[in-house]
């Protein structure tokens, strides 16, 4: 639509309260007719099939400073306090659609990936055999775990890790766990830890989150969220551990309980002296 930078998109995950659909789409209306008188953005609520009380809202910023001056408008923060009292939103996509890869690289505090680090298992530049330091020339190096030099972007991604822990499937332990990893466009992957009768297949939720961001082609990540219901943080496992510094590098990793944040670390902190791909 002309005036409209498609470019830029927000999306919030918005689960209705049973019995106040009506008012919700009231709100909804009211919501999307100020957004566009203001010039701020064009708004859409999908629903979605699966879930009868579920819907997308997705707004189309007009350009990035009034998506900045819709946030600050109190009109709109009325509107959204009063949506937060018949729904639970996740905000899933925050402010900035990058639909060219490379442009990640440029200019965002969530992109700042290593540019020369490669993905999935092929990370060795060539076989110069055992791993020796010494023995290595110039531009031999192996590349290791993507790593990150600065913190994520705006997502809430503990919201959304608060969320999956809604689907913990942990019938043995009682211990339900939820995860919420960013991808660096911004993508968010969640899982939740998943048992089993064996027990021993058990699967966590940092790993669950992991694997799916990975099967859908994602291989650069700048944060991950984990909760679960306990005063005292719960920290990734050690097996957890590995596969994140493999596959997500120097991540930040945010504990949170269901109230609140329980502490916020650097991946190799917790995974000091760590083998990976450099070392093979
Ligand atoms: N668990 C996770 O999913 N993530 C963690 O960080 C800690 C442990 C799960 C595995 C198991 O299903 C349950 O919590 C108890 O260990």
């Amino acid at each position: 639509m002309a005036g409209f930078d498609d470019g830029r998109l927000s999306v919030a995950l918005v689960d209705v309260t049973e019995g106040r659909e009506d008012d919700f789409h009231l709100l909804a209306r009211e919501l999307s007719a100020l957004l566009l008188t203001r010039g701020y953005a064009r708004a859409e609520t999908v629903r979605d099939e699966a879930h009868p009380l579920r819907f997308y809202s997705v707004r189309h910023w007009t350009d990035a400073a009034c998506a900045e001056r819709c946030h600050a408008d109190p009109d709109i923060q009325a509107l959204t306090r009063r949506l937060s009292q018949i729904a639970q939103v996740t905000y899933v996509v925050n402010g900035v659609r990058r639909a060219d890869p490379r442009r990640l690289l440029i200019g965002d505090r969530r992109a700042r990936v290593e540019a020369d680090r490669r993905a999935g298992f092929e990370r060795r530049v060539r076989d110069i055999g055992p791993a020796d330091p010494e023995r290595r020339l110039r531009g031999e190096r192996r590349l290791g775990p993507r790593r990150l030099r600065e913190r994520g972007g705006e997502v809430d991604l503990i919201a959304a890790a608060r969320r999956a822990r809604e689907h913990a499937d942990a019938a043995f332990s009682h211990f339900k766990v939820g995860a919420a990893l960013e991808a660096a466009d911004g993508t968010v992957f969640t899982g939740c830890n998943v048992e089993n009768a064996t027990y021993g297949l058990t699967i966590c939720a940092e790993r669950v989150a992991m694997f799916k961001a990975l099967s859908e082609g994602h291989r650069a990540f700048t944060r991950i969220a984990i909760v679960a219901d306990t005063a005292a943080p719960t920290p990734p496992c050690g097996a957890c551990r590995q596969i994140l510094w493999e596959f997500g590098g120097n991540l930040e990793i945010q504990l949170a309980n269901l109230e609140k944040n329980t502490g916020t670390h650097e991946l190799k902190n917790l995974l000091p002296l760590p083998f990976d791909a450099r070392l093979l």
